[in-house]
């Protein structure tokens, strides 16, 4: 599809302490990274190095805080619920009132984005395209929403919201996925095959499985490096995104 889609967004704070019900300017920060990040529009973008510029690319997603609930009433596109859930794990527990969390949302109306408490360091997860619509969304921990707040370094610049969000379009991780070897794929042309998983802050170039001069691109939104070295997607991610959007997705978004 030509020109740029935009995503209705609710986003469900589940909080147990009252530092987690994060602020509505959080939100909003978060708001905007990701109209950064999906447009090219990030500051940082001017980081990638020379070789990986030419395929750098927009994504033409808009996102916005939903207007109208699923009973069709005016809302600002947020839900709170206190939990009694101390720290919740990637079983999806989050995402029902009745073990704690808040239902989603109709998944073919809206991105439903759950705000929490994660335990055992995990920033995120993403359900992919083709689940079940009760779990279908992101959930990200409450110290890397956003950019203010209760955002905590080296994840604080809402990175793991965008980075889950390209899961929740199909993406895989940039290794492939197959630990340290050379055999996994992200199945995208224009990403360098990649060993396994970039942490912190690598250095230019950062070679593996024989991909020099250039080496990995670990600077792309899919790798796992701080939220201040994550930059861009790919030509060929956006044509996977786009595709999802045209294919299993196609109900969300105008
Ligand atoms: N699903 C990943 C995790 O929780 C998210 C990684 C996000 N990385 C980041 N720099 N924000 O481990
Ligand atoms: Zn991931
Ligand atoms: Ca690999």
């Amino acid at each position: 599809r030509p020109g740029c889609t935009r995503i209705p967004v609710v986003v469900h704070v589940v909080y147990n302490t009252d530092e987690q019900n994060i602020s509505r300017e959080q939100i909003d920060s978060q708001i905007e990274i990701l109209n950064e990040d999906f447009r090219k529009a990030n500051a940082d973008i001017s980081t990638v190095p020379a070789p990986f510029a030419p395929v750098a690319a927009d994504a033409r997603l808009l996102f916005a805080l939903a207007t109208s609930d699923p009973d069709g009433n005016p809302t600002d596109g947020i839900t709170r619920t206190r939990t009694d859930v101390s720290g919740f794990v990637d079983d999806d527990k989050v995402k029902a009132d009745a073990s704690g969390g808040k239902d989603a949302w109709p998944a073919d109306e809206y991105l439903n984005i759950w705000v929490c408490p994660l335990s055992g360091g995990l920033l995120g997860y993403a359900q992919f395209p083709g689940g079940p619509a009760a779990t279908d969304g992101v959930v990200v921990t409450y110290t890397g929403f956003g950019n203010m707040g209760t955002a905590r370094a080296p994840f604080d610049l809402g990175r793991t919201t965008t980075h889950e969000i390209g899961h929740w379009l199909n993406l895989f991780h940039i290794w492939g996925d197959d630990g340290t070897g050379c055999s996994g794929s992200d199945f995208v042309d224009d990403t360098p095959n990649q060993g396994g998983a970039n942490l912190g802050k690598p250095t230019f170039p950062k070679v593996s499985c024989d991909n020099g001069p250039d080496g990995d691109m670990f600077m792309n939104y899919m790798d796992y490096v701080d939220d201040d070295t994550m930059v861009m997607f790919t030509e060929g991610q956006v044509a996977r995104m786009q595709a999802c959007l045209d294919g299993p997705r196609s109900a969300i978004g105008e």
